[in-house]
């Protein structure tokens, strides 16, 4: 039997919340595949960690994550500790470490989900965002000079190297081509941002060429977010910056109907280092603890890390089930449901149970 090694960082706020629901979900999943096996490792990396060590993760934290074939990460953020030095302690850290380069944002609307746009069908609204995750404008450079003084100043610069705009974009359109539609958009800032994003651009143009089955369209960042909301079917992978495709997913998930339902992989595609799977949602300091954080994206999270694994058919299970569930109307308050996230938890795992064997 296939046995994987699974490194799980639930982290702040209602993190551990949507993780312990997740593997939950994991467990009635592998004991009705039968065919694989999980062995989960649990760090009790993060905020509360920050507090009593000073460092969101150990020293050697990167060592030890090394050994795993998949991380499967909660949130992060807390009112204690800055914003800025959670992300880049744990999740930065993590991403930029094992050059998870790839961060691949799918975002479809589910079964009995209403979108916010009127008049939009579950087809209309199939997306997936393709974010590069390794440099940009997340890339750490620049610094701050002359602190509290009225002549202070910063600077936060963006990086763009052939080498990763390259990459990214090849990725993209090697996904774009595995897609029924097989349209990549490029989003961009290259009317404004004349260096960096010209390359883009270029480079672009040039892989183009490479993809003569995938149809491509471009662009600039504002325009594309009045397209995802009056035409949203003229969308099917975008590729965008660090920066652009952060903020374009969160639009995208709520078009989906809530945060609470979107996915992403954080993925070295190369497999030389793991790959990291995770919600796209923060740490909700709002509804922390009261038991209704919707777990579903951390459900449709680990049918990506299935997928990736290789677990194609267990992943396909597990989507169906979410499918059901959605379908089934029992959903958390985000979704205008009432269901708690146990409610929901067990459903899933109800429905895993109840599906037809494979053929
Ligand atoms: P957030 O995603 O935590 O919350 C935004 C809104 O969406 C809140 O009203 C929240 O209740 C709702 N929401 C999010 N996930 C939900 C779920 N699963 N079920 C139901 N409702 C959900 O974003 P916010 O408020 O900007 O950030 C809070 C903290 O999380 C900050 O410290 C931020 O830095 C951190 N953060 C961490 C991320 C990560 O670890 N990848 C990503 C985004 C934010
Ligand atoms: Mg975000």
């Amino acid at each position: 039997m296939k046995r994987y090694k699974l490194a799980a960082i639930p982290g702040d706020g209602i993190g551990p919340e949507v993780i312990s629901a997740g593997l939950q979900v994991l467990d009635a999943l592998v004991a009705y595949e039968g065919s694989f096996a999980l062995d989960v490792e649990t760090f009790p990396w993060g905020s509360d960690y920050y507090q009593r060590h000073g460092v969101m993760m150990p020293s050697d934290g990167l060592h030890r994550l090394r050994a795993f074939d998949a991380i499967y990460f909660g949130a992060v953020g807390s009112l204690e500790v800055p914003d800025h030095v959670t992300l880049w302690g744990l999740r930065l850290a993590i991403c930029q470490g094992f050059d998870q380069y790839a961060n691949v944002r799918p975002t479809r609307l589910l079964p009995g989900i209403e979108s916010p746009l009127r008049r939009v069908a579950a087809g209309d609204l199939d997306w997936v965002i393709v974010r590069e995750n390794s440099e940009g404008e997340y890339a750490g450079q620049g610094g701050r000079t002359h602190r509290g003084l009225p002549e202070e100043v910063a600077t936060e610069v963006s990086i763009f190297t052939r080498v990763g705009v390259t990459r990214i974009l090849r990725f993209a359109f090697e996904l774009a081509r595995k897609r029924p539609r097989r349209h990549l958009t490029l989003i961009t800032k290259s009317n404004a941002q004349r260096h960096g994003m010209v390359l883009w651009d270029e480079i672009f143009q040039e892989i183009a060429g490479e993809f003569p089955d995938v149809s491509t369209a471009k662009e600039l960042v504002d325009a594309a977010t009045q397209r995802m909301v009056l035409k949203p079917r003229s969308l099917d992978v975008m590729v965008a910056t660090n920066l652009h495709a952060d903020i374009l997913s969160d639009l995208a998930a709520a078009l989906a109907g809530s945060l609470g339902v979107a996915a992403t992989a954080n993925l070295n595609p190369e497999g030389r280092f793991p790959s990291m799977f995770e919600p796209i949602h923060g740490s909700a300091f709002d509804i922390v603890g009261k038991g209704i954080a919707n777990p579903v994206g951390t459900f449709a999270t680990a049918v990506m890390m299935l997928e990736h694994l290789g677990e194609s058919a267990a992943a396909a299970r597990l989507s169906g089930a979410i499918e059901t569930v959605s379908a089934s109307g029992v959903r958390t308050p985000d979704l205008g449901g009432t269901a708690t996230t146990a409610q929901v938890t067990a459903a899933v795992c109800a429905a895993i149970a109840a599906s037809p064997p494979h053929a």
